[in-house]
């Protein structure tokens, strides 16, 4: 399969199924418990019509949005995700260089195999930098300073993973940083020999925000990291000093209720993102999607409401701005690319991502993403 025959998500998956090893496959493709909270947030905007405007002149389309005081040429940006290395030998560096190329923002994780200097250096377009809350409170401050002074635009808390999502595929393959495989495991990096020599071919594998901080294989992996080192206490206390000493856009991804969502705004935040974490965390919790609309009149005129989950499509963006998301963040829609063909991969993914906005907002009667109302939805 080649990149060109990639025609949407589903080619990419399926490309990045053949190229990578099951179990690191099975990591990107995967969610907790029975994954419903996964297939949930797709299928919930197919609960949901778009009724288009027609002979409004939409010679010219603008989806720029302005979000934390950051202005994006597209109402989309690539969500932190961990161990990009793995997926692809460029891992952040290909995805850092695709976002910058279509001017939007992106995202690096806690758990980046780039630093975070490093992917300030490659691109002009604003950068998140995604924070976990450590039980040691001088890393937090340490952490903080060394994203300011990296010039990171946005700061984000991830609020939904106090502790480690029930993996089951991980759990079944083995998967765990530094490798742990079982059996089976091992046989399906065998059967993918490409994908290995890269590995070896390339410079070494590192979690660059935090190794001088963990020492990741002495006894302590992924999942220790998350149960042992993050703050499980972490409260509505603690953020908001955090909010304080960072002093810039500073957002919380993980939020879901109504009173969460107004604490944010109390404590400072300038943006909240709805999100379950692609389905990775709490299995049963309800889809961003679903969760919009209750947000948004609560607190859209005060802080800005961001979505992530599950999209697809440019349709799909659309119909979260309807609701009145500001923008919409991505997650394994730039992964599977990432995995299956590296930056051309992305930068494939969000040329075809940029078009369909384009060609869905003139389908719709939009010339800008203001024109997009809930006028323009219906719920079946
Ligand atoms: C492989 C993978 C790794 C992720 N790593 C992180 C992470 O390190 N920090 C974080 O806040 N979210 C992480 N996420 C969640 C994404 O930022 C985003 O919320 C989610 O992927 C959105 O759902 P989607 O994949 O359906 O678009 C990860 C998601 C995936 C699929």
């Amino acid at each position: 399969m080649r990149v060109t025959n990639c025609q949407n998500f589903h080619d990419f998956r399926r490309m990045a199924k053949q190229r990578l090893p099951g179990p690191i496959f099975n990591y990107i493709d995967g969610a907790a418990d029975d994954e419903v909270t996964y297939r949930r947030n797709t299928r919930a905007f197919e609960d949901c019509d778009l009724v288009p405007n027609v002979l409004r002149g939409v010679g010219e389309v603008d989806m720029s949005v302005t979000i934390m005081g950051q202005t994006l040429a597209m109402p989309v940006y690539c969500s932190p995700t961990a161990l990009q290395r793995l997926f692809h030998h460029d891992g952040e560096r290909a995805v850092a260089a695709a976002a910058a190329k279509f001017g939007t923002m992106f995202g690096v994780s806690s758990l980046g195999t780039v630093s975070l200097e490093e992917a300030r250096k490659i691109g002009n377009t604003p950068q998140v930098y995604q924070f976990y809350f450590h039980k040691d409170r001088g890393l937090n401050r340490d952490m903080m300073s060394r994203a300011k002074l990296a010039g990171v635009e946005v700061m984000m808390l991830t609020v939904d993973s106090i502790t480690g999502g029930n993996r089951e595929r991980d759990k079944r393959t083995g998967f765990s940083i530094p490798f742990k495989l079982n059996a089976a495991g091992i046989a399906q990096f065998a059967l993918k020999p490409a994908w290995a020599i890269n590995y070896v071919m390339h410079e070494r594998f590192r979690l660059p925000q935090l190794d001088d901080h963990v020492k990741m294989g002495s006894g302590t992996s992924i999942s220790r990291y998350f149960t042992e080192m993050l703050d499980p206490s972490l409260n509505w206390d603690d953020v908001a000093e955090m909010v304080r000493q960072w002093d810039g856009q500073f957002c919380l991804k993980g939020i879901m209720s109504v009173a969460d969502a107004k604490r944010a705004v109390e404590i400072g935040c300038t943006g909240i993102i709805l999100s379950n974490h692609g389905g990775r965390q709490l299995d049963g919790s309800r889809s961003a999607f679903d969760q919009l609309a209750e947000i948004v009149d609560a607190v859209g005129d005060r802080i800005d409401v961001i979505l992530d989950g599950g999209v697809q499509r440019g349709s799909h963006v659309l119909k979260a701005l309807s609701l009145g998301a500001k923008a919409v963040g991505l997650g394994r829609y730039y992964l599977f690319p990432l995995a299956a063909a590296g930056q051309p991969g992305v930068e494939r993914a969000l040329g075809q991502m940029r078009a369909e906005i384009e060609r869905d907002m003139k389908l719709m009667g939009c010339r800008s993403v203001s024109d997009l109302t809930r006028e323009n939805l219906r719920f079946r």
